[in-house]
């Protein structure tokens, strides 16, 4: 292994909870059921997509593209102000001490997240430096299952996708690893799915697997 590719949101900072009180706040406000099971399966996929979900159960007369926009635009709105007051203290000291470590053993590290926010995240939290290559939503056309964030992080870091590992905790974002050819390492909702090479229960395990 010469690199490790993190996903971002549930993984590095818990940020699935703002997730989940935005699209909460926009499905409420047009009177479409949503709960945290339905929250799940929006893991590792994209804004768009996630709406083609919380979609599912929605009743009314159809929606214009211009609609779904509105829609899109205002959980971005309601999410990027939740976002706005996270701080350092967000990060935990053994999510940063483990980057660290890994880092001082020679291992190239980047992010490889759906998310179009992924930067501003880091920013916020203080861990803009914390790793070599960030590929994200703005620099693909396909999410998660697709491989192509990951391929792009390896591409990003120069490092063949053979030689990576991937922390993930949606089960997309395995399906997304393996389907890269990288090692996928689970924790969260990803620790027993069937698909995850090696599970992990706390973050500084990867210490003792990589
Ligand atoms: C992923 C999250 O990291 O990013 C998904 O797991 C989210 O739930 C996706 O939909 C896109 O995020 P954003 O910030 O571009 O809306
Ligand atoms: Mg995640």
């Amino acid at each position: 292994m010469k690199a490790v590719i993190f996903d971002l949101d549930g993984v590095i900072v818990f940020t699935d909870k703002f997730h989940y009180q935005a699209w909460k706040r926009m499905a409420d406000d047009m009177g479409i059921y949503f709960d945290e099971t339905i929250n799940n399966r929006l893991r590792g996929v994209s804004r768009s997509e996630s709406l083609e979900i919380i979609l599912e159960r929605y009743q009314g007369t159809p929606l214009s593209l211009e609609k779904k926009t509105n829609m899109l635009k205002k959980k971005n709105d309601i999410y990027r102000e939740l976002l706005s007051a996270m701080t350092p203290d967000d990060v935990t000291d053994q999510v940063r001490i483990t980057l660290a470590e890994l880092r001082s053993r020679g291992f190239r590290l980047a992010v490889g997240s759906s998310s179009k926010n992924a930067k501003f995240i880091l920013q916020k939290v203080g861990l803009q430096d914390a790793f070599d290559a960030v590929s994200d939503g703005t620099n693909i056309i396909r999410s998660k299952p697709d491989p192509e964030v990951f391929l792009k992080a390896a591409e990003f870091l120069d490092v063949a996708p053979g030689n990576c590992s991937v922390v993930e905790d949606a089960c997309a974002g395995i399906d997304a690893a393996k389907a890269a050819g990288m090692l996928a390492i689970g924790m969260g909702d990803a620790y027993r799915y069937k698909k995850t090479d090696i599970g992990i229960k706390e973050f500084c395990e990867l210490l003792q697997v990589i």
